[in-house]
């Protein structure tokens, strides 16, 4: 993929809460869209934070919220008051296929456009011909940030994109400056990365490199 088309979206799941707003400062004139990973302590056994917590970030960026949480549907409405822009759900939480679309009509009625996530786990042929704006592959077991990328969600980033050369691909899931690379190749076109950014000195530099710049 062309550097230019890559989205970067710093995931906040990383950035020190105490100082929410300047974390998200700090990336907002080198990033895309900003990630909002919200689990609900059953989907995946952590519980992250609420719509409230969105609430409170003011922001240019893309507010991307990553619902890792069992009844997304029930969670919709919040997060798009709070300001979502963009909402990505489980496949695993919304197994049948008609609930899967009626979730990204739901989605789309409120002017947001709508994603679906597959773990590493999850063969990409429960969702080769969905009509979605996104398609996140997971490249870690959803549930915390800092975790290893998973090398082998490769190939399916790669067959996806080959059979749906205008997707938008978002990988998520230990992306640094040498994942990103390898995912880019791939064919992803929309990097999430929470520690490799959080955690670097120079936030500028490291959204750089996790554009091949
Ligand atoms: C997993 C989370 C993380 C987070 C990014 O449930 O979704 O992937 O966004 O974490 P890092 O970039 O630290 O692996």
């Amino acid at each position: 993929m062309s550097t230019s088309s890559i989205i970067i979206a710093p995931s906040i799941l990383s950035a020190d809460f105490g100082r929410l707003q300047q974390e998200v400062d700090s990336v907002e004139q080198h990033a895309d869209w900003l990630q909002v990973d919200v689990m609900d302590g059953h989907f995946v056994p952590n519980l992250s934070f609420g719509a409230p917590v969105l609430r409170c970030i003011k922001t240019s960026l893309l507010i991307d919220v990553h619902l890792m949480v069992s009844n997304p549907e029930a969670r919709i409405q919040e997060f798009i008051d709070a300001g979502a822009q963009h909402i990505t759900f489980h496949a695993e939480a919304v197994p049948q296929r008609s609930d899967q679309e009626r979730l990204v009509s739901i989605i789309r009625q409120h002017k947001c456009t709508a994603g679906i996530a597959i773990n590493p786990e999850t063969h990409h042929d429960a969702i080769q011909t969905m009509d979605v704006d996104l398609v996140l592959c997971m490249t870690v077991h959803p549930g915390k940030g800092g975790q290893k990328f998973i090398e082998s969600v490769l190939p399916k980033i790669a067959s996806i994109r080959s059979q749906h050369p205008h997707m938008m691909i978002q990988v998520d899931g230990g992306i640094d400056a040498k994942t990103a690379a390898v995912c880019r190749e791939a064919g992803a076109n929309n990097l999430v990365s929470g520690s490799s950014i959080f955690s670097a000195a120079d936030r500028a530099a490291a959204i750089r490199s996790l554009r091949g710049l």
